[in-house]
């Protein structure tokens, strides 16, 4: 062990563990002359011990816990992920007076505001900035470099499996099934890709942004949400005739003082700096009263990256807080916004419909539309399939809410008029607010 050293202990030794504990090597006297301190790593927790790790003696391999909170660990590494028992061996790292590093989205998302408390009565810090877009920083300008700003909006593409699919399905024309497959071919998507394809680890990203964002605090499950699945290559065709691509958005945005919440496929144009947002990619925009609109990009995942943000929080950590009795600032106080519910969001709408080619047809789609306050911006017959009789129409809207465009749909389906509903997606864009 190395006199005077701070200590640190990692739970997990993975992907992202391998990548920290390979950093640690690599830039051993970098990190010293930066903290004044080596620093050395004494415990890793893992689920199996007996497996050699490279750059990992197998003397600080351990599958029980208690060892990771001895006197000689000052600072503890969660990159384990999943919500138990991470949450749990967190919390407990805190209470034993550890400062606690996290790349974990889904704990942050669900019980960061019970954990940053926790830090806080134990006078130790819990830092998190990769749990949101891997290398990119993004926790830490929220924190300090923007606080001088009232954040109106969070544009963000915080997936980058859903972008790698999204980019390709956009400039491959293939359709949804063919590129999930190529994407877990690439070992971009898990063999289980709910979480991702379904906007569930976006959404989780998310919420973090907004409590920092807007000082609120929203639980994923407050986060309107809707995946990719149900995209098909003919929404990007005509998003593209359009002048639009698909990205899937999460977006944070306050509105009259409510906040709008969400996850979802949205058209950008193509002119926006997020549609050029290609691949594995992650990017996310900011928008403050002073600074105006800000763009971090970068990659989103991978052990190198993620190891660059957990090790910038070790290191501020060490340097500033180990051996100081720096009081942890207090907490932001909450806001009085209100998350809105997801039917009254309110955007501009792309709207994809399977309609009997007769007359009438379009101008009862328009009549309930217009009962309803929706009014249609523009309108193209893509198709018309001699064979049923049916043609597919695209209608964008001008600003709408979702709630009375959906009632007015489902009336047209009810009634006949319509026979499919397909995608509703909102439109992104400065006039008429991303997202929705
Ligand atoms: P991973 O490769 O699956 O590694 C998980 C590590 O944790 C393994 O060493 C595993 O031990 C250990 N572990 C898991 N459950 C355990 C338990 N119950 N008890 C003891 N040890 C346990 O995961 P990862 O890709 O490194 O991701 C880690 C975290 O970083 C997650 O929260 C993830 O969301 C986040 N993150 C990952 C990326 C990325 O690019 N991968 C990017 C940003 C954020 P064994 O080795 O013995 O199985
Ligand atoms: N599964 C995530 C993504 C990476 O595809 O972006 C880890 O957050």
């Amino acid at each position: 062990m190395v006199a005077d050293a701070i200590g640190i202990a990692m739970l997990g030794a993975g992907n992202v563990g391998g990548g920290v504990v390979a950093a640690l090597r690599n830039s051993r006297e970098r990190y010293a002359r930066l903290v004044g301190r080596e620093l050395e790593v004494r415990a890793v927790l893992v689920r199996d011990a007996s497996r050699e790790r490279p750059g990992l003696d197998s003397s600080v391999l351990t599958t029980d816990i208690e060892r990771l909170m001895i006197d000689k660990v000052q600072i503890v590494v969660e990159v384990m992920g999943g919500e138990e028992p991470a949450h749990e061996y967190m919390r407990h790292a805190l209470e034993a007076g550890k400062h606690v590093v996290t790349a974990n989205k889904e704990v942050m998302a669900k019980h960061g505001a019970e954990l940053l408390g926790v830090a806080a009565a134990h006078g130790v810090r819990l830092f998190y900035e990769a749990s949101v877009g891997g290398g990119i920083p993004v926790i830490s300008p929220l924190s300090r470099d923007l606080l001088a700003n009232e954040i109106t909006a969070v544009t963000a593409i915080i997936n980058g499996t859903t972008n790698f699919m999204l980019t390709a399905m956009a400039n491959d024309g293939v359709d949804y099934d063919e590129v999930l497959a190529e994407a877990q071919r690439l070992g971009y998507a898990e063999p289980d890709p709910t979480a991702d394809v379904e906007g569930i680890d976006a959404a989780y990203k998310l919420a973090i942004l907004c409590g920092l964002a807007f000082g609120l605090e929203v639980g994923p499950e407050a986060i309107d949400r809707e995946g990719i699945s149900g995209l098909t290559a003919n929404d990007f065709a005509y998003a593209d005739e359009l002048g639009y691509t698909i990205k899937l958005l999460a977006t944070g945005r306050l509105e009259n003082g409510d906040l709008i919440a969400s996850v979802r496929p949205t058209l950008i144009a193509h002119s926006e700096p997020l549609a050029k947002v290609d691949g594995v990619l992650n990017a996310v925009q900011i928008e403050g009263d002073l600074v105006g609109r800000v763009l971090f990009e970068g990659p989103g995942a991978g052990a190198a990256p993620t190891a660059s943000a957990v090790l910038a929080d070790v290191l501020e950590l060490a340097r500033d807080y180990v051996f100081t009795d720096r009081e942890p600032a207090p907490l932001a106080a909450l806001s009085a916004a209100r998350v809105l519910p997801a039917e009254a969001h309110r955007s501009r709408y792309y709207i994809r419909l399977t309609v009997p080619d007769r007359p009438g047809v379009l101008a009862q789609i328009a009549g309930a539309l217009g009962e309803r306050d929706v009014s249609i911006a523009s309108m193209i017959q893509f198709e018309t399939d001699e064979s049923t009789g049916t043609a597919e129409l695209v209608l964008t809207t001008h600003v709408a809410e979702v709630g009375a465009l959906r009632a007015a749909l489902d009336q047209v389906a009810e009634a006949g008029v319509v026979q499919w509903v397909g995608n509703v997606l909102p439109i992104a864009g400065a006039s008429s607010g991303a997202g929705g």
